[in-house]
């Protein structure tokens, strides 16, 4: 658990990342620990900051989902990490906290998470040590941009950034295939 800003005073905003289960796997409450951690920083930091930010660092979308509902309201913004894929998932919650299951990686996708798909291949493939060096290509900045009301804390919209996407292939050509593959009168 990391944490940054100041629990009182003239700053506004306050990070906090939260460390999911996979992480404290040997701690006999570890099925409530991020809840709690959550609660705890929470209550300690001071009314007058508004911005709250929590960075949901997890390894399965259900907690952070999860965390995504306990925090509602609570916090501005709760993004999830670690997965290193983007989810489609932004969405602002009625009581204006803006969520993402996972702002994804900023780093090279024509990968295996990052790292050369030829060499993670080899490992899968043969269960041989294999050193899992850093891929290059289509490398992009992944992440969100969420606005909030500074006043309330409250959250207005959030969107996907992602910087450095290849041009997509036709999304429209792919649909007309689909539709062309699945009926001829275009309905899918
Ligand atoms: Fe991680």
């Amino acid at each position: 658990m990391t944490e940054g800003g100041t629990r009182g005073g003239p700053v506004l905003s306050h990070l906090t990342s939260i460390v999911g289960r996979r992480g404290e796997s040997t701690r006999p409450n570890f099925d409530i620990f991020p809840f709690a951690t959550a609660d705890r920083i929470l209550k300690d930091v001071a009314p007058q900051v508004k911005v709250r930010i929590c960075d949901a660092h997890c390894e399965a979308s259900s907690e952070k989902i999860a965390l995504g509902h306990f925090l509602d309201g609570r916090c501005s913004l709760v993004f999830g990490t670690h997965t290193h894929i983007p989810t489609a998932d932004a969405k602002v919650t009625p009581a204006g906290t803006a969520y993402i299951s996972d702002v994804g990686m900023t780093g090279p996708y024509d990968s295996v998470l990052g790292r050369r798909k030829d060499r993670v291949l080899h490992h899968m493939t043969t269960a041989l040590p294999t050193p899992f060096d850093v891929a290059t290509n289509d490398i992009r900045l992944c992440g969100v941009l969420a606005e909030v009301d500074e006043t309330t804390g409250k959250a207005t919209s959030i969107e996907r950034i992602e910087i450095g996407k290849p041009a997509a292939v036709g999304i429209r050509t792919i649909v007309a295939g689909l539709r062309g593959y699945f009926c001829e009168d275009g309905c899918i």
